[in-house]
């Protein structure tokens, strides 16, 4: 394993995430305004060849897992095309080639994801009624994404092998009565449910009272289902598992407000301007796409992106300070979590 991609918490990253795209069709409460996020000029935006160089670069240290993230991933025109050239990586060393969407456009484009190598799809989706869908996302598409939910457990009965998870933001007074509904999907379906505690982000008008922990979204389930069981995840989850005995499905937790998961971190992330970040927040980043456009002849020195990597000085990662407290937060949430104690 390549020494670049190792810190000094022998926190080895082998999962890289790549926003492919800044755009969104949805307009989530928690995540976008209305008016949409302000958009990077395209010209400062990875091209495919970049994305798939830099795949190419990581793949060759050791990076094993690549999950594409927008944004909303399938809206970028040339995401198949894309997926195609990353899964082709499966001989270089990469096991896992994997999606976040928000499945509005999914089902259309299933097939031909599953034939790049697709291997997991996580999927956003807070509400099983199609009213509230409406006014979670400020968009029409409840139908559509049911559509993708289904597409891909019918393939997954021919043995396409697509981890299914969906991800569900609990918000107090918004779905909080839906929990129960969320966790009787996994009765007869092999899908994670995973209920994401919300986070505060730039203009999402986050407050206390609006976050549902941990706790209490596990007491409201423990009520139901006494016998709910902790189950072993994988090392480097940011959920923590559990398992209703009896049932197909699992579900989760992302407890990013109340029990951070820094020291497991293995995350390295490229942003759609092609910026490299170790953390979801922390503001220490690289350019990747200067490096790669520095090279006149098209053909950059892979030395130079290393040295780039070193940049970030993996050892400064802010999840080594403790596994208390989130770690490289901006001074905002730092107080936000005073608040909250
Ligand atoms: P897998 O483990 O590969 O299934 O994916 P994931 O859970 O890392 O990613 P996904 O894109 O499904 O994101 C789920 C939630 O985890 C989102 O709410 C993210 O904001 C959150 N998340 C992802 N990575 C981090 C992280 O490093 N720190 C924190 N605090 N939250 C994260
Ligand atoms: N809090 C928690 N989760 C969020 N996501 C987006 N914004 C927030 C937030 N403010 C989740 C979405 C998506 C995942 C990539 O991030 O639900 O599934
Ligand atoms: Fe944000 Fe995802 Fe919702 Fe789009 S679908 S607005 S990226 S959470």
């Amino acid at each position: 394993f390549s020494d670049f991609l190792t810190d000094t918490f022998n926190r080895q990253h082998d999962y890289l995430r790549i926003s492919v795209t800044e755009r969104c069709n949805l307009r989530c409460l928690y995540c976008m305004p209305e008016e949409g996020v302000p958009l990077s000029p395209s010209a400062h935006l990875l091209t495919s060849p970049e994305i798939f160089y830099l795949s190419s670069l990581f793949v060759s240290q050791g990076v094993t897992k690549i999950r594409l993230t927008g944004g909303e991933p399938t809206v970028r025109r040339d995401i198949v095309p894309l997926m195609h050239s990353i899964g082709s990586l499966r001989s270089k060393g990469l096991r896992e080639l994997c999606l976040t969407t928000n499945g509005i456009s999914l089902h259309r484009k299933l097939d031909s994801m599953a034939e790049a190598g697709l291997t997991g799809v996580n999927l956003s989706l807070d509400t099983l009624d199609p009213f509230q869908f409406q006014i979670m996302t400020r968009r029409k598409g409840f139908d559509a994404v049911m559509k993708s939910i289904d597409r891909i457990l019918e393939m997954n009965k021919v043995g396409a092998g697509i981890k299914l998870k969906v991800n569900c933001v609990v918000m107090r007074g918004l779905n909080d009565r839906e929990i129960l509904p969320f966790v009787e999907l996994g009765r007869e379906t092999d899908i994670e449910v995973r209920f994401i505690e919300y986070m505060p982000f730039d203009g999402n008008k986050w407050s206390q009272g609006k976050m549902i922990s941990y706790q209490e979204m596990l007491d409201i389930i423990k009520e139901k289902y006494p016998d709910l069981q902790r189950v072993q995840g994988h090392k480097n989850d940011t959920s923590k598992t559990f398992q209703v005995p009896g049932f197909v499905g699992k579900m989760g937790f992302i407890t990013s407000m109340t029990h951070n998961f820094c020291g497991t971190c293995n995350r390295l992330r490229i942003t759609g301007d092609g910026n490299l970040k170790v953390c979801l927040f922390g503001n220490t980043e690289v350019s990747l796409r200067d490096l790669l456009r520095k090279g006149n002849d098209g053909n950059p020195v892979d030395e130079e992106a290393f040295e780039a990597l070193k940049q970030l000085e993996m050892d400064r990662h802010e999840g080594r300070i403790s596994n208390e407290t989130p770690l490289g937060w901006g001074e905002r949430e730092k107080e936000l979590l005073e608040v909250i104690g």
